[in-house]
């Protein structure tokens, strides 16, 4: 190919990037003094029936989780709230919904089938299998079997994390698919064909979210490293030597977007990955770290894939996955900007992040503790608790009818049982940021209710017919 003209301002990101708190390659992953462990996420999830052990009857399937209704709501905010920051709110990046199961050859063009695998090696003395990268250690540093303290293991092997399955009646190598590991390769794949109908110009992105699989040898850390997982990646086109300030640019913007949805940013981090752990594929990669209770971690990869993937699929396919430049008559091959979320790691770090264990007082005068999630608004599962003050006949009605003026408009839950307190502790537990009460003064004076403040705890008393415009004034909901 001819040598391209220069980059030009057009090409480039429009704001210079802010400075983030960057850390070395190999800066120290302790986590330090946490406001909660893992033990209690995971008891407050399985309690509250927002994520739970998959198959459970059956005595559960390893690295396999359920979202029963608060957690798939969780789930479905973070990636609404994903959505729109990466595609409703830009003008230069759109969506696709691409088939899980793709033409095989797509994973051998990828590198998958040749080289997505771990080192796995196998406890000589009760055969459990580890990943040889992330054994633990005893205090000599020698690697040791956690199941049975055993010593000796088998030489690692490469051991390729692509789950196989088959289409149609006939099991053998013709009819072998994967389950993709990775939502990326659509948009690579696709790449021409969304260009063209879409009209976009370079620069522009592919985003999709979607369900991913990977045979991991070790799930661990509840929803952090499981098999089935769903992801949240953005395929953003570039041209050659614009590609390192859009690096920049898309590591500021994902920043951003955990820092807006409540993140505390003392709990993010950047960590450029160093040369040894590099993919194949990345000129450049960094992690947006999380300061998970077990260490910090990788929440978000945002890598320059340069134009690899493209390349690579034209070589396979032998079809043109070029761009033509009208204005300057060039043709080239993009560069890739990519940055790569996952659904359930984003979920667990909102839930870490806004857990707080509290001593308030409520509207009573009295002292209490209370178990709290300051979920930011548009993540929260239920955005308006309905609660009548008791079960009594005369404010049963009054308080059925706030809850079908609210729902139409926001994610409800009414509740009716146990004590006012007990509820309202149910809904901090989840998030919820208001509750409304019917009382006896609602249904015999003034048609008014009292909304409570998830967050500081306060009251106001709101008639009935300001309801709506009250709630749409303070939950900020990104609409
Ligand atoms: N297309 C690039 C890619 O897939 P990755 O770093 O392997 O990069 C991106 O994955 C994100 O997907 C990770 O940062 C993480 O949030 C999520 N992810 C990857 N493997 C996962 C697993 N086994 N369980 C849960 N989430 C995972």
């Amino acid at each position: 190919m001819t040598e391209l003209a220069e980059v030009t301002e057009r090409d480039l990101p429009p704001s210079p990037p802010q400075a983030l708190a960057r850390v070395a390659p190999d800066a120290d992953t302790t986590a330090g003094p946490h406001d909660v462990d893992m033990a209690t996420i995971v008891e407050l999830c399985k309690r509250r029936g927002l994520i739970f052990q998959s198959s459970e009857i059956y005595g559960g399937l390893r690295g396999a989780w359920d979202f029963g209704p608060l957690g798939a709501a969780l789930k479905d905010n973070v990636k609404a709230a994903w959505k729109r920051a990466m595609v409703q709110l830009r003008d230069d990046v759109v969506a696709l919904d691409a088939a899980i199961l793709m033409h095989p050859r797509v994973w051998e063009a990828s590198g998958h089938v040749e080289g997505f695998t771990d080192p796995l090696v196998e406890c000589t003395s009760c055969n459990r299998r580890y990943r040889a990268d992330q054994m633990e250690s005893n205090k000599a540093g020698d690697p040791y079997c956690p199941e049975c303290g055993g010593k000796e293991f088998t030489e690692p092997r490469a051991f390729n994390l692509m789950f196989r399955t088959f289409v149609g009646p006939t099991e053998d190598t013709s009819s072998q698919v994967w389950m993709r590991p990775e939502t990326a390769q659509a948009m690579f794949v696709d790449f021409a064909h969304v260009q063209l109908t879409s009209r976009q110009k370079v620069p522009f992105g592919i985003a999709q979210v979607g369900k991913s699989f990977r045979n991991e040898i070790t799930p661990k850390n509840f929803i952090f490293r499981v098999r089935e997982f769903e992801q949240m990646e953005m395929e953003f086109f570039v041209r050659p030597g614009a590609d390192e300030a859009w690096h920049d640019y898309w590591i500021a913007e994902r920043w951003d977007w955990y820092i807006g949805l409540g993140m505390r940013p003392e709990n993010l981090r950047i960590r450029p990955h160093g040369t040894a752990e590099l993919s194949h594929y990345a000129k450049a990669t960094v992690d947006v770290e999380y300061r998970f209770p077990f260490a910090w971690s990788e929440l978000e990869g945002i890598a320059n894939r340069t134009d690899f993937d493209l390349r690579r699929h034209a070589q396979f396919s032998g079809k043109d996955l070029s761009y033509y430049e009208q204005e300057r008559d060039e043709r080239y091959v993009p560069y890739v900007i990519e940055p790569a979320a996952g659904v359930e790691r984003s979920a667990l770090a909102f839930l870490v992040d806004s857990y707080r264990e509290e001593t308030a007082t409520a509207a009573s005068g009295k002292e209490e503790r209370r178990t709290v999630l300051r979920l930011h608004h548009a993540l929260a599962p239920i955005k308006v608790a309905v609660l009548p003050l008791s079960r009594n006949d005369k404010l049963v009605p009054t308080a059925r009818e706030v809850n079908d003026l609210l729902k139409p408009r926001l994610v409800t839950q009414y509740d009716d049982a146990g004590s006012i307190g007990k509820r309202y502790r149910r809904q901090d537990e989840v998030g919820t940021p208001f509750c409304v009460t019917v009382d006896f003064q609602t249904v015999e004076e003034d048609r008014a209710v009292t909304v409570r403040d998830r967050d500081s705890m306060s009251q106001d008393r709101v008639a009935i017919e300001q309801l709506p415009r009250y709630l749409a004034d303070r939950l900020d909901l990104f609409t």
